[in-house]
This record gives structure tokens, sequence and C-alpha cells, in this order.
């Protein structure tokens, strides 16, 4: 007897009857399945496309390369207005929102086509961040501009490990894995676990001097008990945290040597990377806070580009480094 695998689609088609709900968000989910599909296969093979140069460079046949990560835009718009359930996208490759179905639509997607670009020249695996809020059905459109908590769904592809992590309102954080069809397969759920043994620190050790003091010495007191480990790009750090435990942190930047290369506001992305993963962890059974101590989730933005520190992961871990945030802003 052979045994098959229940694949993504079916575990989705699965979910959305036993709660009674429409195929749209299937739709959708291929449309961004294709999208992860071929950013992946381009990216296996854009070494010798030339396609890992910067925006602007030129090939060795003098011809002009476009950046990976506005071919991964590319690639995702294009499977997105091609599904007709969008009515627009925030992408980090545009400035403006870009209106894809505004009348037909039903869905708006933000995403990071590339995350952690600084990995495309070595080949070294990068991410598709993305979050997924709904339409007001009842009454008009809004601003489009989604706290975290009003997603409906969000996850992310690790690329090219061919890993796909999705969170589902209130469902459960899931990961699957590509098989030899391409085809996403194996559901399993994900919650991070209790057991500190396992729980890894994950942030850019040379920024370390530059954090609040007081995080800087929730460092020293917190670091000889868990393992360190940093790959740079957020959706591989995650990854790796959302098996193991413990806390990936993105800090304010608040004591660099070059006062320009502060950022008090953080560095990652709110809409598109912070509350995504935020999002999975929650479903996750963990949770995220900002350089405030409040929670990502929470937070309303006011730009779609806005960014904000994170502190994502285990909850005794992210609690605990709140608890001091929240003492911090309190002066
Ligand atoms: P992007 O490549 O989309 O600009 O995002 C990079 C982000 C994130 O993936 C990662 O966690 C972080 O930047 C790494 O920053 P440092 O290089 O400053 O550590
Ligand atoms: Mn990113
Ligand atoms: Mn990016």
């Amino acid at each position: 007897m052979m045994r098959f695998e229940q694949t993504f689609m079916n575990f989705l088609l699965q979910h959305q009857e036993s709660h009674n709900r429409t195929y749209h968000f299937l739709i959708l989910m291929d449309a961004m399945i294709s999208a992860a599909k071929h950013i992946q296969y381009y990216y296996l093979t854009g070494a010798l496309k030339g396609n890992l140069g910067l925006a602007g460079g030129k090939n060795v046949q003098g011809e002009d390369v476009m950046r990976m990560d506005q071919i991964a835009h590319e690639i995702t718009v294009h499977y997105l207005k091609n599904s007709g359930r969008v009515i627009h996208v925030v992408s980090e490759e545009s400035e403006e929102i870009i209106p894809i179905n505004p009348e037909g639509g039903r869905y708006l997607i933000y995403f990071d086509p590339l995350d952690g670009s600084s990995n495309l020249p070595h080949g070294l695996p990068v991410g598709f961040l993305f979050g997924i809020a709904k339409r007001n059905l009842e009454g008009p459109e809004d601003g489009h501009l989604r706290a975290g908590k009003d997603y409906i769904a969000a996850g992310m592809f690790v690329i090219s490990t061919g890993t796909f992590t999705l969170g589902l309102k209130e469902a459960g954080t899931w990961r699957f894995h590509i098989d030899e069809t391409m085809n996403f397969v194996r559901p399993t759920r994900m919650m991070l676990p209790d057991d500190p043994e396992t729980w890894e620190l994950s942030f850019n050790e040379a920024n370390r001097h530059t954090y609040d003091e007081r995080v800087q010495q929730w460092i020293a007191e917190h670091e000889r008990k868990y393992a360190f480990r940093y790959l740079g790009a957020l959706a591989g750090d995650f990854h790796r945290i959302l098996t193991n435990g413990g806390m990936f942190m993105y800090p304010a930047i608040l004591n660099h040597p070059n006062p320009k290369k502060n950022r008090p506001e953080g560095k990652l992305r709110l809409m598109y990377e912070a509350a995504v993963v935020a999002f999975m962890c929650r479903e996750a059974g963990g949770t995220a806070v900002n350089e405030a101590g409040a929670p990502i989730l929470d937070i309303q933005p006011e730009k779609h580009h806005q960014r904000t520190a994170l502190y994502v992961g285990s909850k005794q871990l992210v609690e605990n480094i709140a608890g001091i945030l929240r003492e911090k802003n309190r002066g």
C-alpha cells in the first residue's frame, strides 16, 4: 500500500469546511504558494542568471540585473493579481500601496517578498513573510492599516529550505515541508516548548552595546543559560525559535557610536515583519512586544512601512523583558 502525505491544500480545505467558510481563502493561498515556489526556483537558479546582483548593476553580458528582492516582489504581485481576490497589497519593495482589485477583492496582503537580503550573495536561507487581513464586509473599507490582532492569517516561507509556516486565527500555527513534487505536505502543529532546555536567544550581537542599558543588563544576566543563534534573516531566526523556544529580538538602537545610525523606532517593519511573526507566535503559545513592552499585535499602524523594535518568543522570557521595558518607559 502506498502512503501519501496530506497536502497543504487538503489541510486548508478541511479547515475551511469544518469552519463553514468559503473557498476564497484557498484561492488566495494557492496564489501565495505559487509565488513562493516561483521565488524559490528563481533563487535556486538565480546565481547562474546573475540575479543576485544589485539594482542597476550589470551582469557579465553587460545586461541590467534585477535585484532578487524586486524579482520576488514582481512574482508575488503577478500571482496575487491573477487570484482576483486581493483588494490591494503593501510590499516592502513598493513605497506606495498597490491597488489590485479594489472593488471585487476580499483580502489585504502585507508582505516582505525577500527577507534577509544580506544572505542573498551567499545563497543562504531567506524568507517570504506575509500577513493577511480581510475586507470589512459590513461597511465601507477603512484605511487598510490593520493591527496584527486583526489579521486572519500570517505566514512565512523559508527559501530555499522548502518550509512553510502558517498561523491561522484561533486555529494554531502549522508547519509544512515541500516534497519531491513541490507540494507542501505534512501539517505539523507548532507549540513553543515549555522546557527551557532547548531555548535559544537570537539577536545581532554586534549591536549589543547600542541597546538601552537595561536591555544590555538583561542580556548579561540571561545569556549564559541559553544557546545563541543568529542567521540575519528574521524568517530563519524565528523559524528556529518556533521550534526550540527562547526569544528573538531586534531592540531599538539607541547608543550607536555614529548617532546617525541610531534607530529609536527599531529596524523591522511592523505590518509585514514584526506583526507576522508575532501572530504565528501567539498561535503557538508565545508572545511579542515592542520597546515599550506593549504587545506587537495591539499596535495600530499609522503608516504602512512603520518600523518597530521586536521581542518575540516564549512567553516567560518575553514577559520578563517586557516588565523591564515597561518600567523603563515609565521613566
Ligand atoms: P530585509 O532583508 O527584508 O531588509 O530584512 C532584513 C531584516 C531581518 O530579516 C533581519 O532579522 C534583520 O534585518 C537583520 O538585520 P541586521 O543585519 O542589522 O542584523
Ligand atoms: Mn525583511
Ligand atoms: Mn525584504
